[in-house]
């Protein structure tokens, strides 16, 4: 049997790859954990959720640390690990820092690896910065290119990957939904919001750090003004820089509450009950598609382009007006809101760790 080394540090990524690890463990593979602790809080949170220790922490995370320092410090204590686990694959995810630091020490180190959710792209290296970068340099280092969807694929074809290495599994996210949302959830946010209609915000990319998130965050400020009958959660990501800037321009307002970050149980089960969401996450984009609740992405480009074109997402950028427009739209309008709810989801049915493990594992 297979030996799989997971290797990931972020929230999102845990919560993508979790369900894999026990998906893998489950079909009798021996899948070890390698965390790179880059969002230390954030993946702790994360892991606790999902009940997983991981078996190696390279303990990367320090107070201002750049690009730099994270890419170095993985580089150098990884190799370690790839030398005492000696694994068959690496698998890595997405488009972090961790992953694509991962990805190249396993490249120097000649151990094949693969790439869940690759061939995202949305052709500008800048935007997100450093993602688009990260993830096109995993795409080429990898063995097995594990694509979301078939655009995906094309994506990675386009760029001239080998179709034999390129399977089109759905995301991962879908799978973790099914381990999270429950019907008999409770929450004293949903208390708070009774009777009014229950919104979901975050906002964390770098490239909208500064004057792009001051837009976003005027424009929350404005709708919870003018609307009362929103109510507006916003959990704030642990960057320091959002937390100022979230607190500065929402703090204290009325209907709107913010607060530490969310386990993912709770995220995915108040995402379940929001009326709609106002982000510029990735991993958002796909549950809220998932579970059928619409989304005003707050940025210019997405590498998520398949759900706006179903209808579920809309690309509102970072201008305060059309923020509001598009929100009053969604509040006011119902057949607008009926046909982003309604939209099909594009991001997989739920299987996409069992397709990954039959990939890797050679058949169920
Ligand atoms: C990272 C990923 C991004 C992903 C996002 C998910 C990179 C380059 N980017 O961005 O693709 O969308 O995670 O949230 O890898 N911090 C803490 N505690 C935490 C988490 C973060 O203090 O639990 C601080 C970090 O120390 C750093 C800042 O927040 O100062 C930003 O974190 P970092 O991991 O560098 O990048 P993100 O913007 O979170
Ligand atoms: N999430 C969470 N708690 C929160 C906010 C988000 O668990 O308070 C989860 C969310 O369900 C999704 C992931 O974190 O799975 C998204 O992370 P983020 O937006 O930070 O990163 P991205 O997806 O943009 O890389």
């Amino acid at each position: 049997m297979k030996k799989l080394l997971l290797v990931f540090g972020t929230r999102p990524e845990a919560i993508k790859l979790c369900p894999l690890v026990y998906e893998l463990r489950r079909r009798g593979a021996e899948a070890v954990v390698c965390v790179t602790g880059q969002h230390r809080r954030m993946l702790d949170q994360a892991l606790a959720a999902f009940r997983l220790t991981p078996e190696h922490d390279l303990d990367v995370s320090r107070p201002g640390q750049t690009l730099t320092d994270l890419t170095t410090a993985v580089l150098e204590r990884l190799p370690p690990v790839l030398a005492a686990e000696r694994p068959d694959i690496v698998l890595v995810h997405g488009d972090t820092t961790t992953a694509f630091a991962a990805a190249l020490a396993c490249y120097y180190a000649r151990v094949p690896v693969g790439h869940v959710e690759a061939g995202l792209r949305t052709g500008d290296i800048f935007a997100p910065y450093p993602e688009e970068f990260n993830r096109r340099a995993v795409d080429a280092v990898s063995r097995y290119l594990f694509a979301p969807t078939a655009e995906n694929r094309a994506n990675l074809l386009r760029e001239g990957a080998d179709p034999n290495r390129v399977f089109v599994t759905g995301n991962t996210v879908v799978d973790a939904l099914a381990l999270t949302v429950r019907p008999d959830f409770t929450h004293p946010a949903l208390d708070e919001a009774a009777g009014r209609r229950f919104l979901l915000v975050t906002a964390h990319r770098r490239e909208s750090l500064g004057e792009p998130m001051r837009r976003m965050f005027a424009a929350i400020r404005a709708l919870a003004a003018e609307r009362e009958d929103v109510y507006i959660l916003c959990p704030v990501h642990e960057n320091p820089a959002v937390r100022a800037a979230a607190y500065e321009a929402l703090g204290g307002r009325e209907r709107v509450r913010l607060t530490e970050p969310l386990d993912v149980e709770a995220f995915h089960n108040l995402l379940a009950r929001s009326y709609f969401v106002l982000t510029d996450s990735g991993g958002i984009q796909e549950e809220a598609s998932a579970l059928g609740r619409p989304v005003l992405v707050m940025r210019d480009v997405t590498e998520r382009p398949e759900g706006v074109a179903a209808g579920g997402l809309r690309l509102v950028g970072t201008d305060p007006e059309t923020i509001l427009s598009a929100s009053r739209q969604l509040l006011d309008d119902p057949g607008t809101y009926d046909a982003m709810a309604r939209a099909a989801n594009p991001y997989g049915d739920g299987t996409a760790c069992r397709r990954i493990a039959d990939i890797l594992l050679g058949g169920a």
